[in-house]
């Protein structure tokens, strides 16, 4: 039995019932789900959620990011509402949890606070934020960063699929192309909270049930295209070509070597790699690849980014090859706001829950958020720590902690 303020639990058993709804909706062979942004997926994702809004009578808003609130009107309407939320966009090979846990343990909040005919001070809304996967459209959390200012709503709309779909066609052919302008100013927010699985091993291993999220490392993404020469991969000497496969597998290994270099919290990652004309006879002439650095602390992804453009200069001389080099994101690492964690920590002491602070690996709109409203995070753990693959997972018991946690930290603030 949990102790809670007021008395107010949130009901696991409907959340994680709610969970594996959803997660039918893109469902994989393997168990996960690809609900990529802006998909039929999305849509259909979108539209569920948007139903059981309704059911629980809240009022639904869309803005021109596409970003969906749901709100549940509070004593005082006057009042910037606190906000949840997350995002029901997947990888394309995404598990049940990442990003619609916090989606829907808002929902289950809402739910919660109608079972006890309980009125909230301010209101409570539950965010969806467009694309924050970034996979499908790059960069990653783009609509919660035009809410909080960071990109311009243009630059967000004009963000396009890598065979030419923008986010302002796909939101109008899905029909979230919403009439609200997308940033803070025209939609105060008092505070806001996100409950997501951690995507690590650390709360699993040490057992503990609930991340008091403190930080957020920072984050690097680039884009960089070799080119060198096609030619037959039969009559072209070796010492005569300037294959550009060859360049993009050594900045492979570099990016490997930088992430071992900078122990003991660096990532370095190439995810996606195009190459033209990708033929088993053909020198390849052209790739396109991907980096994605993060780090806590900005000096050192600063020292990355020095040794990522160098490698690539040492390789496009050595192989002969032409380079794009853009570096297409970047966000320092970020801190959330002191009364913000002391909430979620205040919840998770009230419930005697084993917890531990921890700084997050992964991004999260929280930590656009973050730069213009009062932020926190909740982690809870998921099974051995593998996430962005079909088989990411969680216990019931895990969702249900976070949820009261996320209940609790809410009302901390809506009834302040
Ligand atoms: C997206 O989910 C990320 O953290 O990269
Ligand atoms: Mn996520
Ligand atoms: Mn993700
Ligand atoms: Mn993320």
């Amino acid at each position: 039995m949990t102790r809670t303020i007021h008395n107010l639990t949130i009901n696991g058993d409907r959340l994680w019932q709610s969970l594996m709804d959803m997660a039918k909706i893109g469902a994989t062979e393997k168990g996960g789900v690809c609900r990529l942004a802006l998909t039929d997926e999305d849509k259909a994702g979108r539209d569920l959620f948007v139903q059981w809004c309704r059911d629980a009578g809240c009022s639904i808003r869309i803005d021109a990011m596409g970003n969906i609130f749901a709100r549940r009107e509070g004593r005082n309407p006057a009042l910037p509402p606190v906000m949840t939320g997350s995002h029901l966009d997947s990888q394309p090979t995404g598990g049940r949890f990442d990003g619609v846990y916090g989606v829907l343990a808002g929902l289950e909040v809402i739910r919660a606070l109608n079972d006890a005919s309980y009125e909230t001070e301010a209101p409570v809304e539950v965010a969806v934020w467009t694309n924050e996967e970034g996979s499908r459209f790059a960069p990653a959390m783009i609509s919660s960063g035009v809410f909080a200012k960071v990109f311009e709503p243009d630059y967000g709309l004009s963000r396009t699929t890598l065979d030419g779909q923008t986010i302002a066609q796909e939101l109008k052919r899905i029909g979230y192309d919403g009439p609200d302008h997308p940033t803070v100013d025209a939609h105060p927010v008092g505070a806001y909270f996100e409950a997501h699985i951690e995507q690590g091993p650390i709360l699993e291993a040490e057992g503990k049930t609930i991340g008091v999220v403190t930080d957020a490392q920072g984050q690097r993404w680039y884009e960089i295209t070799f080119t060198g020469q096609e030619s037959h991969a039969g009559p072209t000497p070796m010492n005569r070509r300037r294959d550009a496969l060859v360049g993009a597998a050594r900045i492979v290994e570099a990016v490997n070597r930088i992430g071992h270099a900078h122990q003991p919290y660096a990532c370095a990652t190439v995810g996606l790699m195009q190459i033209h004309p990708n033929s088993r006879n053909v020198i390849p002439g052209k790739v396109f690849f991907t980096v994605d650095f993060r780090h806590p602390d900005d000096a050192v992804l600063a020292q990355m980014d020095r040794d990522l453009r160098a490698a690539c200069e040492a390789v496009a001389q050595e192989v002969g090859l032409e380079m794009d080099f853009k570096q297409i994101w970047y966000y320092a690492p970020i801190r959330f706001e002191e009364s913000c964690v002391a909430a979620v920590r205040a919840a998770v002491d009230r419930n005697g829950f084993a917890a531990r602070d921890m700084v997050s690996g992964a991004g999260h709109d929280a930590c656009y958020l973050s730069k213009v409203v009062p932020t926190g995070m909740v982690f809870i753990p998921c099974i051995d720590g593998i996430s962005h693959n079909e088989v990411e997972d969680a216990t019931p018991e895990w969702v249900a902690a976070g949820g009261q946690v996320l209940l609790e930290a809410m009302l901390a603030k809506a009834d302040a």
